[in-house]
């Protein structure tokens, strides 16, 4: 079946460059609404970004309207380095006020079953249902130079097509346990927003991008918005493979 996937690619020259255009953007879009349910990715990719909202703008956004979700986290304890919420409460929740209220943390202490089942029904009670599946406004997602995004590997793509919310997912090379976004929750999104930087990323971002013939290797390549729009931020360096470029 032919797939029309409809996205925009913008290519930055530098991080800053990329990280103004996803302030602006989230400034923008916060604007439009009374509350947002904002999904933040994790890893390395978004520490940047989240330092450039915090030095930069801690008065432009009303951070009162946005409630923060994450779209995935290692199940590890929030204070460990590998905690995406570590990162971003060091990065940017702790230097915006933002009522801890709205901050709606994946509990990596938990026992995986039971967090995903508890934190799919805190998505369920606070997250616009639309079509019987939880919508919400901006979605980033990061990209693994495996092709996978939050923390639906390649051999999990099944994650694709669960009726779930949340989902327990496994690092196919770690073995780390995961809790994740199921793909439906995410393709049901108003925004995604997919960031990849450096050098790392060219060759994958160029196979789910330019390359056709893998369409459904990937899981970044079954993100395709049912009703929502789909921005690449990338940089030179993961752009340098791409045909379109
Ligand atoms: C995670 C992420 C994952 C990440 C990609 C890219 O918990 O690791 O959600 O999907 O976005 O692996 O990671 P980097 O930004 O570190 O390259």
């Amino acid at each position: 079946m032919e797939f029309i996937v409809c996205y925009d690619i913008k290519i930055f020259n530098s991080i800053n460059n990329l990280s103004l255009y996803f302030a602006n953007l989230l400034m923008n879009e916060v604007k439009e609404e009374d509350k947002f349910n904002l999904v933040l990715s994790g890893g390395r990719t978004p520490k940047d970004i989240f330092q450039y909202l915090s030095a930069h703008y801690k008065t432009k956004i009303n951070w009162n309207k946005i409630k923060f979700f994450w779209g995935d986290e290692r199940c590890v304890p929030p204070t460990d380095d590998r905690s995406n919420y570590k990162m971003a409460f060091d990065t940017l929740l702790c230097k915006v006020k933002i009522p801890d209220s709205n901050i709606f943390r994946i509990m990596g202490e938990n026992d995986p079953v039971e967090e995903a089942n508890r934190y799919s029904n805190v998505i369920k009670t606070n997250v616009q249902i639309k079509n019987n599946v939880p919508r919400f406004d901006l979605i980033m997602l990061g990209l693994g130079e495996d092709g996978h995004t939050a923390s639906i590997f390649t051999d999990q793509i099944n994650l694709f097509e669960d009726n779930k919310i949340c989902s327990v997912a496994v690092h196919p090379a770690s073995l780390q346990k995961r809790i994740t976004l199921t793909g439906k929750v995410i393709n049901h999104a108003k925004t995604i927003v997919f960031i990849a930087t450096g050098k790392s990323k060219s060759k994958i971002i160029s196979e789910v991008i330019d390359n056709k013939t893998n369409l459904k290797k990937y899981p970044a390549s079954f993100i395709i918005p049912k009703n929502g729009k789909l921005i690449w931020l990338l940089d030179q360096q993961s752009a340098s493979l791409l045909k379109v470029n």
